[in-house]
């Protein structure tokens, strides 16, 4: 298929960008797609010979980027010939929480995202399709329109919003068979030439049908509805595990008996540590940010009770863990299997793992930490962030582990974080065998009854039991 876009630049090459652009490179061969970031030293990993050393992992991303990087998927720090030679440019930069002023804490900060719309608007001397990747608050087009629209140029631009809904760990899957493409575009006549130029180029391996077009608010509004959907059944779960515990219901035979009703369905209803990622929490923020900003109290108050749910799910594992450990953890050895905040993915962004440790840290507890893909260097910056207590002491107690052996031997408590598959290998029965006793192993992933460990054949000691 040949397409009207020859020339796509996106800016920020992070966990969207870099994968969204090298799946649209490798199934568009006739588009030259350049990923531009400010960060040399990611730019540099994505340009890295040895593949292994690409800046995220994902399973297949490796093979994507083998097929299309050098022919027509490249990666840059030079943004502005990137943006000027682009038909279309894509805004895949991050939308954190923001941590200051007005609407701290709550708001997503908006500020890369203008900062792009500013690059754009000075650099471009033809028209230019933008697409807003990232995800935004509501209304961010208008801002973004007004912004391009201030340099007085003779040049036209459209603003696209198209929302991406993959989720790390099976990013390149997500990619190649979405559920659903979103573009949301201006209902005239110029607004939808340019949503049908980004239509065509999923439809090259993306179906029709699952190409779903509408007006760009309702495209900003359903990706912050998207993900609060998905972070209450989470939340929903969590609170009825916590229920489980208490009248000795079993939350897995929960979740399977209602999952079978097809109106509920089966999917996101695994009781857990609690949520983490980078963007259920802050989504769920600013959509309360900004249902309470147009007075809705009501609709603001609703949605904050999946971030107060996940909290206490968090601070409700961890005290576990203490209670079960005779009510103190000082000086004992516990490991922890796991950090990133979900298997298949080196991304340790609001990982439960991170709040739990510091919750164990805070009662002295000494851990070792094994995690198949995060660095060390990724668990102390994780640690150190959170201004809790000093380098020096996050340092003295806490060691991270290449073999998950030397983690658990003689350790007084196992918590398996992340539900890596790698852990269902072990042998369970030697490594409480190995263990200081009473020996206790919690199940980050269901912290009811540890029935991820009963799967694995290890009689589970410990917890609730
Ligand atoms: P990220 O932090 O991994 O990547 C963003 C990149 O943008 C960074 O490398 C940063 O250096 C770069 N950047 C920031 N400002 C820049 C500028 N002015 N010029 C050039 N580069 C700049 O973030 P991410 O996880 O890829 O998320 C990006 C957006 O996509 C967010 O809005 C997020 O909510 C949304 N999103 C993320 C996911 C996910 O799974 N991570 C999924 C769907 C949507
Ligand atoms: C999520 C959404 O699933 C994506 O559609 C969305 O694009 C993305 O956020 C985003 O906007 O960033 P992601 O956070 O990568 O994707 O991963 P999920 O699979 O949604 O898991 C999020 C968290 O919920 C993880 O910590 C996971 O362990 C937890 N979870 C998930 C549960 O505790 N129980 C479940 O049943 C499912």
């Amino acid at each position: 298929m040949s397409h009207t876009i020859k020339n796509i630049a996106c800016i920020g090459a992070g966990y969207v960008g870099g994968p969204t652009m090298a799946v649209i490179a490798e199934k568009c061969p006739d588009i030259k797609v350049t990923v531009v970031d400010v960060n040399e030293k990611r730019i540099a990993a994505w340009n890295d010979e040895n593949l292994d050393n690409l800046p995220i992992y994902e399973p297949g991303l490796k093979e994507v980027v083998k097929g299309a990087r050098g022919r027509n998927l490249f990666f840059s720090t030079d943004v502005d010939a990137a943006i000027d030679a682009a038909e279309m440019v894509f805004i895949s930069v991050n939308t954190p929480t923001k941590t200051y002023g007005v609407g701290k804490g709550m708001a997503a900060d908006l500020k890369y995202v203008e900062l792009c719309a500013r690059q754009i608007a000075r650099v471009a001397n033809t028209d230019k399709i933008v697409v807003e990747k990232s995800t935004l608050p509501v209304r961010t087009a208008q801002s973004i329109r007004t912004i391009l629209k201030a340099e007085g140029k003779a040049v036209n631009f459209q603003v696209l919003s198209n929302p991406e809904f993959l989720a790390e760990g099976t990013a390149v899957a997500d990619l190649h068979q979405p559920d659903r493409v979103l573009i949301g575009g201006d209902q005239d006549a110029a607004g939808q030439r340019a949503v049908n130029a980004l239509a065509d180029i999923y439809a090259g391996w993306v179906s029709r049908d699952r190409i779903i077009t509408t007006n760009v608010w309702s495209s900003e509004l359903s990706k912050l509805t998207a993900n609060a959907f998905l972070a209450q059944r989470v939340s929903s779960i969590n609170a009825l595990s916590a229920l489980c515990e208490k009248s000795g219901a079993d939350v897995e035979e929960i979740a399977r008996a209602i999952g079978r009703d097809s109106r509920i369905g089966s999917k996101f209803m695994k009781a857990s540590v609690g949520f983490g990622g980078s963007c259920f929490q802050k989504d769920i923020l600013n959509l309360v940010y900004i249902a309470r900003s147009y007075g809705l109290t009501e609709v603001g108050d609703y949605w904050e009770q999946v971030i107060v749910m996940n909290d206490y799910q968090k601070r409700r594992f961890a005290a576990n863990i203490v209670n079960q450990l005779f009510n103190t953890v000082s000086g004992k050895k516990i490991a922890m299997l796991g950090w990133a905040f979900k298997k298949d993915t080196n991304d340790t962004r609001e990982s439960a793992a991170i709040y739990v440790a510091d919750y164990l840290l805070n009662e002295q507890a000494e851990l070792f930490i094994y995690d198949p893909k995060v660095k060390p260097e990724q668990v102390y910056a994780d640690l150190d962030y959170l201004n809790t207590r000093s380098e020096s002491e996050n340092r003295r107690l806490v060691t991270v582990v290449n073999q998950p052996g030397d983690a658990m031997k003689e350790a007084h408590a196992v918590a398996v974080m992340t539900e890596w598959d790698v852990f269902k290998t072990y042998d369970w029965q030697k490594v409480y065998d190995d263990m200081k006793k009473p020996a206790f192993v919690f199940d980050g992933r269901n912290i009811l009854d540890g029935s991820g460990l009963k799967e694995i054949g290890f009689m589970y000691q410990g917890i609730g039991r």
